[in-house]
């Protein structure tokens, strides 16, 4: 696993896009050579997305022959919907880059028929190729997509039932009443996000301290999902020093020494 410490959120957020153009431009993406993505929702990578949308500006990166999977939608939530992840990804980045609309693909909410939703999904992934790169959140109790603790470490692209944490965090998406968010969601899975080339999870700020110590530190257990990262060849964890709060001075000096290089 490669660890990145980044300083503060600022910093991190431009070290996480600096990354993504730098995986871009060396795939040399091509209609018939393209790079698949995988988004987050979430706070953080707002920061990433800010740089990203500066860098294609700069002419620094084209999102042409990028295709796009999110991770996740409620049930219940549409594409027009601002609450849902779909609406904040086109709002927060799609729309300030020249990406192409067939290359984006979300898991649609207010489907009826779930399990044909996330197989198709799955199917859709495997047409490309598979992922190159995931980049994903990281929730308070080691969430990762909406794979919430407990979760199989084998899962697939499926429904799931939010935990009440989660609930909680994400009702300021729902004015602020945990009664009015969906309690279910489609979600890709564990596996799913496994399958990638590459992984990196971003985390920043101290309420995912624990949730790093236990990704990086601790074994890996479907109580804290994201440790699963350790299980993967190319497993990048990105966050800033607040994050890294609740991690041993042995394994932070580790890190710092050993990640001189800028990628
Ligand atoms: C949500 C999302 C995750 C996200 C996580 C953390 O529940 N499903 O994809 O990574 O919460 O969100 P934030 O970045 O706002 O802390």
């Amino acid at each position: 696993m490669r660890v990145v410490i980044k300083n503060d959120y600022e910093e991190l957020s431009r070290w996480a896009a600096d990354y993504v153009v730098y995986r871009i431009n060396k795939h040399k993406p091509s209609p018939k050579h393209l790079f698949v993505l995988g988004l987050p929702s979430g706070s953080t990578p707002l920061g990433m997305f800010k740089y990203l949308a500066q860098y294609y500006k700069e002419g620094k990166v084209s999102f042409a022959n990028v295709v796009f999977f999110g991770m996740g939608e409620y049930v219940g939530i549409g594409a027009g919907d601002e609450r849902g992840f779909q609406y904040f990804l086109w709002d927060k980045f799609l729309k300030y880059v020249n990406i192409k609309k067939e290359h984006v693909y979300f898991l649609n909410g207010l489907t009826t028929d779930f399990a044909k939703e996330c197989a198709n999904y799955e199917a859709t992934i495997q047409k490309y190729g598979g992922v190159d790169l995931f980049i994903g959140g990281i929730g308070e109790d080691g969430h990762i997509a909406f794979n919430e603790p407990y979760s199989s470490l084998c899962s697939r692209t499926r429904v799931k039932t939010l935990a009440p944490s989660t609930l909680k965090a994400n009702s300021r998406f729902f004015d602020n009443d945990i009664s009015k968010v969906p309690p279910l969601v489609l979600t890709i899975g564990i596996a799913t996000m496994m399958d990638a080339q590459e992984v990196m999870i971003m985390a920043t700020g101290a309420a995912k301290a624990e949730a790093v110590k236990h990704a990086i530190e601790d074994n890996i257990t479907h109580v804290w999902p994201v440790s699963i990262l350790q299980q993967h060849p190319h497993g990048i964890i990105a966050c800033d020093k607040d994050a890294t709060s609740k991690l041993s001075d042995k394994t932070i000096e580790y890190f710092r020494e050993i990640d001189k290089n800028k990628f």
